[in-house]
């Protein structure tokens, strides 16, 4: 997929560079980013958007994958950027990327981040609680300073994926629940409030859909709260955003649809329900992360250790595991591979991949198929480019892998691997009286 191959030479090729040659450069476990399928991803959504004939803004969701050069990316894109965190809002600030386009989520913010947010002029604050908006009324009232604001709902509706990353249930941490009438008394609290502009409702229903009935139902939801909203509150939403969760392939059996397929369906029932309503076509939000990167990203490991069990299995080990890539530790999630240095050697044999961490649940894929591996083999893991890195950890004491970007036949380094220094940066020796 994208712009992946096999080359002549039999090597698993990525944006016109030789996957061998990128581990003779930056070593091994390395993440590879194909920069034009990103681009086509982002394209997809906006050209979508631009056919529908609405108004819109495609958030990229940074979460899924988050360095300064990404943030750059995203820019030059012309997407939107969704931050959840002071740390990605200083992403944000540090890539040069204009804060008017970046849109501040999160279910806790603290007081910082939201002082933070203000000072950095952030473009729309997405409301998710009653602690938050006092926090933000107080705030800009102390500060005589204005903010955009969308009102995050859980309009009830369940998309099927796993259980960790569904979030438009009833029963969630998220949001201001739509059914109970938590949403009506969060616009009351804000419509009057000078310092606020509340733009509109948001709803995230999960993440990894296959299809577009979810967020169908979701708008449905929302649109049918509208006419009493004005009636009620004056109030029109001005702003739909419909969240992100858009899916990719992974494995067999994930069937993904086109950024249009579900850009159309969101389109078309928005437009649909806004005549019904006898209302302004909204403009429409989304917030797509990994749609955008996932399947760029293809991490490169060398094979170590092995170890068969007769008639059971045949266990190979890399020299990352969990502590680069937690998903499948996490959430069962399944990944395909292949050996990069010989990609068109027939496979003979099934090999279950091992990580190096001292867990046993430290299993990247099980029984894949593979030519015969030796030590010095490298693998590639394919589609870890959302939620892998951004979930590195460093369990194990082990360090993050670097980042790599490949486009065009070149490779650019956008992340250095971590060091043993940036490691023990922040240690400090037994009884130091260093304070903060
Ligand atoms: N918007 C909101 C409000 C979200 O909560 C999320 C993801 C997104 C957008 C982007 O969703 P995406 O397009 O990437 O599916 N760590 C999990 C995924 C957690 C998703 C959290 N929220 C995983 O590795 O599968």
């Amino acid at each position: 997929h994208g712009t992946s191959k096999i080359n002549e030479a039999g090597r698993l090729e990525i944006g016109g560079v030789d996957t061998v040659e990128i581990v003779k450069d930056y070593g091994t476990p390395v993440y590879v980013y194909d920069v034009a399928l990103m681009k086509e991803r982002g394209k997809g959504y906006q050209k979508a958007f631009e056919d529908a004939g609405l108004s819109y803004q495609v958030a990229y969701a940074s979460k899924a994958f988050s360095c300064v050069a990404m943030i750059q990316l995203a820019d030059e894109l012309g997407l939107s950027l969704d931050v959840v965190s002071g740390g990605e809002m200083m992403t944000a600030k540090q890539a040069g990327f204009p804060m008017d386009r970046v849109h501040f989520h999160g279910n806790n913010k603290s007081l910082e981040e939201i002082a933070l947010a203000l000072d950095l002029g952030v473009g729309c604050f997405v409301v998710d609680n009653f602690h938050e908006i006092k926090l933000l009324q107080s705030e800009t009232e102390k500060r005589k300073q204005k903010v955009k604001v969308l009102l995050r709902t859980t309009p009830g509706v369940e998309a099927h994926t796993h259980e960790y990353i569904s979030t438009g249930q009833e029963d969630s941490k998220f949001g201001f629940d739509l059914q109970s009438g938590q949403v009506d008394k969060a616009i009351n609290m804000l419509i009057d409030d000078s310092h606020i502009q509340l733009l509109g409702v948001h709803s995230h229903i999960g993440s990894q859909i296959f299809e577009t009935s979810g967020f169908v139902m979701a708008i449905e939801k929302l649109f049918s709260e509208f006419a009493r909203w004005k009636k009620e509150y004056s109030f029109e939403p001005t702003v739909l955003n419909v969240g992100g969760g858009f899916g990719i392939r992974y494995a067999e059996g994930d069937e993904p649809l086109e950024p249009a397929e579900y850009v159309n369906d969101i389109a078309d029932t928005v437009k649909k329900q806004s005549e019904a309503a006898g209302m302004d076509v909204p403009e429409v939000w989304i917030e797509p992360g990994r749609s955008i990167t996932g399947d760029a990203g293809t991490t490169l490991y060398t094979i170590g250790s092995a170890k068969d069990i007769d008639g059971v299995r045949r266990y190979v080990a890399v020299d990352g595991g969990m502590t680069d890539n937690i998903r499948p530790a996490l959430y069962q999630s399944k990944y395909e591979g292949m050996l990069a240095n010989r990609a068109n050697e027939p496979t003979n044999d099934t090999f279950s991949i091992a990580g190096k961490c001292c867990e046993s649940g430290d299993m990247l894929i099980w029984d894949l198929p593979l030519p015969e591996v030796k030590a010095g083999d490298i693998l590639a893991v394919s589609c870890t480019g959302a939620y892998g890195y951004a979930m590195a950890n460093n369990y194990n004491r082990i360090t993050k892998p670097p980042v790599v970007f490949v486009e065009d036949g070149e490779a650019n380094l956008v992340v250095k691997r971590e060091s043993f220094e940036d490691l023990l940066r922040n240690d400090l020796p037994l009884r130091s009286k260093e304070r903060i």
